[in-house]
Parts: C-alpha cells; structure tokens; sequence
C-alpha cells in the first residue's frame, strides 16, 4: 500500500486541514530555506498548500508538484494560474523524475500517511542533485495537537473499539521523536536538522471544528459516521463539551505542533531505486 491517506474531497480536506496546512506552509518553507531560480519538488500536494505558497517566498524557477490522489491533482491544477507550476499524479515511493532533477524536494504532511516512509526519503533524495536539500513535515499526533487529542481522547472514553484506532493515529509514521531525524540520516542525508514547527488553528465555532469530521473526512470521520445512532449522539455531545470547556459556544484557538527535518544530498551519491521510477524530466508531470 503507497497510501493510508482517506481523505477523499478536495473541499472536506479544504475545511478539516488545507487552511491550517497553508499556514504551516510558511514557517516550513523558512525552515526549507527556498531560494530565487531553483527547481522544486512537492511531494504529496494535496490541494496546493506548499505548492502555491513556493513562489510567493522566492522568485523560484519551477515547482513540480505530485501527488497520489487524482482528486487532489485535479483540485490543485484547477486552482494553478502559474506557468512555473506543474502538477500531476504520482507516488512519493516512485517519484516519476530522473536523478538529480531538483534543488529541493519538499514534502508537507505526507510521509506519516506513506507505510513505507523510508523509500520515499530514499526517492527524494534520488531526485535532489548533489548539495540540494530534502525537507519534510509531520503533525506531532501524540503530542503536538490537542484539538485532534481532544477528539480521539474523548471517543478513545467512550467506546473500547476507538482505543486501538487513537494509538494508530498517535504513532503514524515518522511522528516520534527523532524518527524523522534518524531516518532522514539512515537514508544517506547529511547535516541533517530538526525542528518543531508551531501554528495556531483557529475555529470561529464547534461546527466550524466538527463538520468535517462529522461529514466524515479522514480517520476520525470514517470513525464517527460507523457508529449507531445512540453512540453517534453521545460523541457529539462529549466533543461538543470538550472543545466548548465550560463556555459557551465560540472562536477557539489551538497551537499545532509538526515535527520537521532537514537533509543535505552528499557529493557522489548514487540512486539506488531502479530505472522503471524514472522518466523523462520533460515528462508531462
Ligand atoms: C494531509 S495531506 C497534505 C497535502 C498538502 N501537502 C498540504 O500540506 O496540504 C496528505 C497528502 O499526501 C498524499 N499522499 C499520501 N500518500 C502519498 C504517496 N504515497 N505519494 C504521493 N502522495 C501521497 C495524499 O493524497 C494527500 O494529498
């Protein structure tokens, strides 16, 4: 499997997490350190957070962007007005450009959603030339962002069944500390730097939090909408109480914390993934 990502519209992944990842995109791409000319990969696009917030930080030459889910390319294609950016499908495990195609390969929370993370650390590598730098960000489950803890806290009290499934979430991978890191050095990086990553998410109300979630996006979405009707109302009603917390119903703010790393391609580093992964760098992507 390439993917565990189960986020299936572009608008429900608009509400639950493009808004928050668009502010994210920012300190990240500081934390990247994009520069005027280069080319840049972003692996995982979604519907463009990283991807259109590239040009706006540097007078960058080329953005290629990609993506596993053909939903996610369509949206962000649509939503392109920039000649330097191109956007299609492809697995961050195959990444479909040559050896050495890029300055940079970014890749905003993806990897925790990719099972085997590795290979694709080991891909964007491949795809960076000598010198060029590998970036990636996580969300910190476990212990970076209560307002997803507040969720999976409350259904994780009130039925059994959601425990295994709150542990899965807060161990997806390469969100413990220094898993990032280590594996980042594991697949032949250097100089390799990490660092914790802080926004703020900002709900106007409990039904600007809830709906996503509620219309069933991601995993505390499937979760929620397979549940009978009488557990279904005693979860809204728990969640409901947390995320109010003893005040009436209003703006809440949560800070967000992602975990992020830094790499550096070393001199005479060769690819190791075999030629099917690799086309043309005029490929249509
Ligand atoms: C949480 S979204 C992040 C999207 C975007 N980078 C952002 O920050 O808004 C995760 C994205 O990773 C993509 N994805 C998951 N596994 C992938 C894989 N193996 N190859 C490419 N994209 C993948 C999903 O389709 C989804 O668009």
């Amino acid at each position: 499997m390439a993917s565990s990502f189960n986020v299936h519209s572009a608008d429900g992944y608009e509400q639950l997490m493009g808004r928050w990842s668009r502010r994210l995109a920012i300190p990240f791409i500081e934390f990247a350190g994009v520069r005027d000319g280069e080319r840049v990969l972003d692996v995982g696009c979604g519907t463009g957070s990283l991807t259109f917030a590239l040009p706006e930080a540097a007078d960058i030459g080329e953005v290629r962007a990609i993506d596993y889910s053909p939903v996610f390319v369509e949206e962000a294609a649509r939503r392109n007005a920039d000649a330097r950016i191109r956007i299609g499908q492809g697995d961050a495990c195959a990444i479909p450009f040559p050896d050495a195609a890029f300055d940079r390969a970014l890749s905003l929370l993806v990897l925790h959603f990719v099972p085997e993370a590795g290979k694709a650390v080991d891909e964007m590598r491949r795809v960076v030339r000598p010198g060029g730098v590998v970036a990636a960000a996580v969300w910190d489950h476990l212990g970076g962002l209560p307002v997803m803890r507040l969720m999976w806290d409350t259904v994780a009290m009130l039925d059994e069944s959601a425990v295994e499934k709150r542990s899965r979430y807060c161990f997806q991978p390469m969100m413990q500390p220094n898993e990032m890191r280590d594996a980042f050095v594991k697949h032949g990086l250097t100089d390799v730097e990490q660092a914790s990553l802080t926004i703020r998410m900002d709900y106007q109300s409990f039904d600007d939090f809830w709906a996503p979630i509620a219309a069933g996006e991601g995993p505390l979405g499937a979760y929620v909408t397979s549940l009978d009707a009488a557990l279904r109302k005693k979860t809204d009603t728990a969640v409901r109480a947390a995320y109010e917390a003893g005040r009436p119903d209003g703006p809440r703010s949560f800070a967000a914390v992602a975990w992020a790393c830094k790499g550096v391609v070393p001199q005479g580093v060769e690819a190791t993934l075999p030629p099917r992964a690799r086309l043309p760098v005029s490929s249509p992507l």
